[in-house]
């Protein structure tokens, strides 16, 4: 059942290359040249009213709105926030009949998720669910879905479920650009050329296993460590800091990198291991200068950059290097590394991988 793998998250890992190409499957046309999402019944008219977009999601799925965010945002001009279900309804959020409020879940049964998604209704938005189960509530009371063809996810540490959802707002968000206007259909063109060289991208950073496994290894000793990065790769140090978290018991925390000197630049010592992302390219001067200090603190930093930009191997202790793609698709690279170092760190502390203490695949309480 774990097709040769030792675990679950192993193999979930491993099939994410399949993942995306099924989640993206027919939602492109055969010249590449366009987005299909002809599950959308919401009409163009309906989509030029929107005036804001609310993500609402928990834990691995929430993430994934973080980079949801800036996708649609960079993409359709629409302002768009980003809540975890659990605050989003407490909070008051401003939903107008013109607010599109987006709901993400893996499960499509999260409590405060659905929770959020009846509130939304309620007060007259229009909902669309990104979920990977057909079925399930969350895709049954939604106006729109996009369904995830991850295929099942057994692990409890969420995986190619998360990257599936990244792969369905990409498709999203070029969709709202082209009923919108705001994409030129040349970059549209190199968008979807380059999203669907991403599985085979995928495929080459997973052939780097052995280099977070060893990474993973010299962490395993340390009780506390940081993820740093700014813009998207902030978005993948939250989602990093979290795996981590949940299957090595190994605390963790994600900071903006500009934000560290603001405080939690204390916490630095001789020693205190620093996982930096930095294959954001345009923000790559300013991630270098952060890494110089928390280096200059005696961290150990490992960097996760982009092929071409090697000399971040000058600033740091040890690197992985991506495949280059459009700087808004990093994401479904980066996070990549980062799901391996959680996966050999709770192998190297010997933890139950696929069933970490005290969680549950499926939360359906509040
Ligand atoms: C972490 C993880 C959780 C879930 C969260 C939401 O790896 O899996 O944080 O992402 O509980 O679950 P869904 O997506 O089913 O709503």
């Amino acid at each position: 059942e774990k097709g040769g793998y030792d675990h679950f998250m192993l193999k979930e890992i491993h099939e994410q290359p399949k993942a995306y190409r099924d989640t993206m499957g027919s939602r492109i046309n055969a010249d590449g040249s366009k987005i299909v999402l002809d599950e959308i019944r919401m009409t163009e008219d309906q989509i030029r009213s929107i005036r804001n977009i609310h993500v609402v999601a928990c834990g691995t799925a929430y993430h994934a709105g973080l980079v949801g965010k800036s996708v649609i945002e960079r993409l359709a001009r629409v302002p768009v926030e980003a809540d975890v279900a659990s605050e989003y309804r407490y909070r008051s959020p401003i939903i107008t009949k013109d607010t599109l409020v987006v709901v993400v879940s893996q499960s499509g049964e999260t409590a405060d998720t659905l929770a959020a998604l009846r509130e939304a209704k309620r007060q007259g938005a229009r909902v669309l669910a990104i979920t990977n189960v057909v079925g399930s509530s969350v895709a049954r009371e939604a106006d729109d879905v996009i369904i995830t063809w991850a295929g099942p996810e057994i692990a409890v540490a969420s995986t190619k479920a998360y990257t599936s959802q990244l792969i369905a707002f990409y498709l999203f968000g070029l969709y709202l650009a082209e009923v919108l206007g705001t994409i030129e259909a040349a970059d549209l063109r190199k968008t979807i050329a380059a999203l669907q060289e991403l599985p085979e991208q995928v495929e080459n950073i997973l052939q780097q296993s052995a280099k977070m496994e060893s990474f993973a290894k010299q962490i395993a000793a340390h009780n506390s460590l940081f993820f740093i990065g700014r813009g998207l790769d902030f978005a993948i140090a939250q989602e990093g800091s979290l795996k981590l978290k949940e299957i090595s018991y190994i605390h963790s925390e994600a900071y903006a990198a500009g934000e560290l000197k603001h405080g939690t630049l204390a916490l630095i010592e001789e020693g205190v291991p620093v996982i930096a992302l930095a294959a954001q390219e345009e923000l790559l001067e300013k991630t270098l200068s952060n890494i110089k200090e928390v280096k200059a603190r005696g961290a150990y930093v490992i960097g996760i950059g982009l092929e071409g930009n090697e000399e971040l191997s000058e600033f740091v202790d040890a690197a992985i290097y991506l495949p280059r793609t459009l700087s808004l698709l990093t994401p479904a690279l980066s996070v990549i590394p980062l799901q391996l170092l959680a996966y050999y760190a709770s192998l190297a502390k010997g933890n139950d991988v696929d069933k970490p203490r005290n969680l549950a695949k499926s939360v359906t309480v509040e």
